[in-house]
């Protein structure tokens, strides 16, 4: 589906916020989490305590203005959710959301929530690369949400680590480890049963709270304002075992031939037809005792699965793809960069593109550069140029719309 063109509000489009975002090096501090190194963050807080963070990103413009998030909101392959605390009762609807069908911007206590804004904009993408000391495989999306004053989605707690990053107006955050986390059973939204917060702090525009899994938690507006959402996948033990069945299913990997049909040349006849025979359970089961796989079938599973795009992503080919000569002579001036859908993760001998798996060796020294900052310069292009399998394969993924030439635009 084509998409419309967004409306950025005025100052957004400095180069700072625009050049690639290389990913923050483990040992280095920085304001973004406090003047604490990734590495140090990690050791302390990722998945143990939160942390607020004052002037994390100092100067921060929202992504997109509201009037652009409104707009996104009414596209139907964007998740978007709106959550109205009107007359102190909980309502929750689901987008699209056409313009007329929000509330009036002057009306107290409701709440817009967009998800996956990094797949439609590239000021949001850029924000989300920030985050880059976190494995990709970990990344899921950023979240906008836009709140009238009093607006909120009411005290919850949520299965995943987030940063919660202030980028407009002022929202009064009150949090706490409690342990009770017993849902209300009469609404629509997940809203703790009790909530006991320990610490209540109002971020303003550059503020961020880091929180990990499970701390209850309740974010106000004060005043119009605005809020992204870091947030972090984390596969269920029943959704891995289940997606990796299928993926050792599918690619046939299984021990034994998987052909094979089932046998049953002994089988009596029976008198009670609907029993299932005994001879059945035991003949599947030794068939499943035969399925094996290795850590390299693992590692090929997560690669595939997690560089998979989410069912609404589109990738966008260009409508007038240029020749690879042309290609060339572009990126040879301007670089490459991976599109903001793209998913590009490796692994010690393999890479995983948008679900796609290839093996690394022959591509191994610049893919893995590409992967890692998502850019290639085009001083680096340039030394790569004369090996036409490497241009021919950027070509390629330039034409499928995986790879854009140039910087951010
Ligand atoms: C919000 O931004 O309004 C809600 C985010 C959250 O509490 O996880
Ligand atoms: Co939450």
């Amino acid at each position: 589906m084509p998409k419309r063109p967004l409306e950025h509000p005025p100052g957004t489009a400095s180069a700072r916020n625009l050049s690639p975002i290389r990913p923050p090096l483990p040992d280095t501090p920085i304001a973004l989490l406090g003047n604490l190194t990734p590495a140090q963050f990690m050791r302390r807080y990722w998945q143990k305590k939160p942390l607020l963070i004052r002037k994390a990103i100092p100067d921060i413009v929202p992504p997109l203005s509201r009037d652009a998030l409104f707009e996104l909101a009414g596209g139907d392959d964007v998740e978007s959710r709106l959550i109205t605390h009107f007359r102190n009762r909980w309502q929750l609807e689901h987008g699209p959301f056409a313009p007329d069908e929000l509330p009036p911007v002057k009306q107290r206590a409701w709440t817009l929530l967009v998800q996956g804004v990094d797949l439609h904009d590239d000021r949001a993408r850029a924000l989300l690369d920030r985050f880059r000391f976190v494995p990709d495989a970990r990344l899921d999306d950023l979240m906008i949400s836009y709140a009238t004053d009093g607006g909120g989605v009411g005290a919850h707690f949520d299965s995943y680590d987030v940063f919660l990053l202030q980028v407009h107006g002022k929202r009064r955050w009150r949090f706490g480890a409690q342990r009770d986390l017993s849902l209300r059973e009469d609404l629509p939204l997940k809203v703790l049963q009790h909530f006991e917060p320990e610490e209540e702090w109002v971020l303003e525009p550059g503020d961020m709270l880091y929180l990990p899994p499970h701390i209850a938690h309740d974010g106000v507006a004060e005043g119009e304002c605005m809020t992204c959402s870091i947030g972090f996948r984390a596969p269920s033990t029943q959704e891995l075992t289940g997606q990796f069945l299928y993926h050792l299913a599918e690619r046939s990997d299984t021990g034994g031939d998987v052909r094979e049909l089932y046998r049953d040349p002994k089988q009596p006849a029976v008198n009670h037809p609907a029993q299932l025979p005994v001879a059945l359970v035991e003949r599947v089961g030794s068939i499943l005792a035969k399925v094996s796989w290795d850590a390299r079938a693992v590692s090929t599973f997560l690669g595939t699965y997690l560089s998979e795009p989410k069912p609404s992503v589109v990738f966008d080919p260009p409508v007038r793809p240029l020749t690879e000569t042309r290609f060339i002579e572009r990126a040879s001036k301007n670089g490459v960069r991976l599109d903001r859908k793209s998913i590009l993760l490796y692994d010690a001998r393999f890479y995983f593109l948008n679900g796609e798996e290839n093996r690394l060796a022959g591509v191994k020294k610049w893919l893995i550069e590409l992967a890692d900052s998502r850019f290639m310069s085009a001083k680096r292009f340039v030394t790569l140029s004369d090996d036409s399998s490497v241009t021919a394969l950027l070509h390629e993924w330039y034409c499928a719309g995986w790879i854009q030439v140039g910087e951010l635009a």
